[in-house]
């Protein structure tokens, strides 16, 4: 919930019109800009450059105050490294590191002026729609609540009684490029990337008072805005589907279940089978009767960052109007301990057929999930399935918070979703999934318990799901337990929830099932 930032293009001549400027050059020398800058200054650009030892390595930067016969208040030189070796997704990290030293300093106007030489097949108005996705990444935070910013004048108790929020200082950006009309029309694509991801973050930061599965599945509902058809199926609809490992886990909440179904058809043929992608989510996690301990527990509003990232995938679908057919479906509720939840030792029968005695009603985005997961294939005959969940603290003890865990049933598939991953920056790492594992889920009184006891739990969470993936579907297990919340922030995420893996699917989904389909 950022107040938006205005993003537009110019030609590298026209005159920044803000006060400060970002100039995004590695070898100063090599830039016409700097070049013809420099001149206009006697000399004083590169004389700055020269004293603070400034040599245009990758991330890092000087800043110039006022400099001489230029019109800019503030000048930034940010280095690249060699241009000719960056990547995508460097260019949107460097996007992202130039807006941080812009908005390190109050400026309501900024430009960035992309002249970048040398940097080999990668054409200017790439770089510079690269840039710009950066920078509007890194531009989010979630101010919604912020009516009072500490010591900040105009703020609440000084003034600021209408409960708004404190408004960001920069309002518009101005990126400078050599060919400004291409790289506008390159940004549209990458802006509805940024839109999506803005979109998950808004989900995962959102408190759970306010995000129930009532008001989530309103927002979705409200994506048909953007192209998307969205269903929301009720209570009733799932009892009558009997979802009834999903609805076991919503009984104990009084707020009631929902499952979203997005759809979107860009491609020449309306009935072509869809990619399916599924999302657990939880919109808290108390752990039910089996109660999580207190301290952290407010995470938990998190664990529905798999269904905020399915959302914010299939909006950036739509906005980028992608030639593929896809469906989208989260499975909402809570996790709540009352009087009406569910127990450990009941015994459910799922969507599918399989029972499953609850071991543990803490493991419970796994019972969402095996519904979810049943309804997809079985309403959508999916060419392939891949859900996303945060699903396991064990994930975090396996990997730490920098990669998510990959789980899958198709080498293909996983090969592909590991290139994406690299592709992206939004890491994955593949784990296990072995017969081993699946018989630490038999139960006595049941076809299969909810939890496989101490060790190795992401993998025994990924068998549990696998049961309810039919023969020669091939599928995918994303546990984002780590990366959905509170993960290292970097250069294009300073916020608590992060939006990640809609980068990663967007790519995923372009690099392989767009090509012909135009
Ligand atoms: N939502 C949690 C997993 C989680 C933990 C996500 C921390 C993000 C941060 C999940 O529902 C859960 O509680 N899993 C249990 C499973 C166990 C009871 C088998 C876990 O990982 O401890
Ligand atoms: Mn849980
Ligand atoms: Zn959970």
């Amino acid at each position: 919930m950022s107040t938006p930032l205005e993003i537009t293009f110019a030609r590298l001549d026209a005159a920044p019109e803000a006060s400060t400027a970002a100039l995004v050059a590695n070898d100063l020398a090599l830039s016409p800009t700097v070049a013809a800058l420099n001149t206009r200054s006697n000399g004083l650009i590169l004389k700055a450059a020269e004293a603070a030892e400034f040599k245009g390595k990758q991330k890092t930067s000087i800043e110039i105050l006022a400099p001489q016969k230029l019109d800019i208040g503030r000048l930034i030189l940010v280095g690249t490294g060699k241009a000719s070796e960056q990547t995508d997704s460097d260019w949107i990290a460097l996007g992202g590191y130039a807006l941080g030293q812009i908005s390190a300093r109050k400026t309501a106007t900024a430009s960035i002026i992309a002249d970048v030489a040398g940097a080999g097949d990668t054409k200017p108005e790439a770089i510079a729609a690269s840039l710009a996705m950066g920078a509007l990444l890194r531009h989010y935070a979630f101010r919604k609540y912020l009516t009072k910013k500490n010591g900040e004048e105009g703020a609440n108790g000084n003034g600021n009684t209408d409960q708004k929020p404190v408004p960001d200082r920069l309002t518009k950006l101005v990126v400078h490029c050599a060919a400004p009309d291409k790289a506008s029309a390159a940004f549209e694509a990458k802006r509805a990337v940024a839109d999506g991801v803005y979109v998950a973050r808004d989900l995962v930061n959102e408190p759970a008072n306010i995000l129930g599965p009532v008001e989530f599945a309103d927002r979705v509902k409200e994506l048909e805005s953007v192209g998307l058809e969205v269903e929301i199926l009720d209570v009733d609809a799932l009892t009558e589907l009997n979802m009834n490992t999903l609805l076991s886990v919503a009984q104990g909440s009084a707020r009631p279940a929902r499952v979203a179904v997005m759809q979107w058809h860009g491609a020449k043929s309306k009935r072509a089978k869809p990619l399916a992608f599924v999302g657990k989510g939880v919109v808290f996690d108390t752990g039910g009767i089996s109660i999580k301990p207190a301290a952290g527990m407010e995470d938990m509003k998190g664990d529905m960052g798999g269904a905020a990232c399915v959302t914010g995938l299939m909006v950036a679908l739509a906005k980028r109007k992608a030639p593929v057919n896809a469906v989208g479906i989260i499975g909402i509720v809570e996790n709540m301990p009352s009087g009406t939840a569910t127990r450990p030792g009941d015994i459910v029968v799922s969507m599918s057929g399989i029972t499953v005695e609850n071991l543990n009603t803490d493991a419970e985005g796994r019972l969402v999930l095996a519904d979810v997961l049943w309804y997809a294939q079985e309403r959508f005959k999916p060419r392939l399935v891949i859900d996303l969940a945060t699903l396991t603290g064990a994930i975090m003890v396996a990997l730490g918070k920098d990669f998510a865990g990959l789980f899958a049933n198709d080498d293909k598939l996983a090969d592909q979703l590991l290139a994406a991953a690299k592709e992206t920056g939004e890491k994955v790492w593949r784990m296990p999934l072995d017969k081993s594992y699946d018989k630490l889920l038999d139960s006595k009184n049941a076809d299969i318990k909810n939890m496989g006891g101490r060790w190795g739990g992401a993998c025994t969470a990924a068998a549990f799901i696998k049961r309810f993936i039919k023969k020669d579907v091939p599928w995918a297990h994303l546990d984002i337990a780590g990366t959905a919340m509170d993960a290292p922030r970097n250069e294009i995420n300073t916020s608590w929830g992060s939006g990640w893996g809609v980068q990663l699917l967007d790519r995923f989904v372009a690099d392989n099932f767009e090509r012909g389909e135009k």
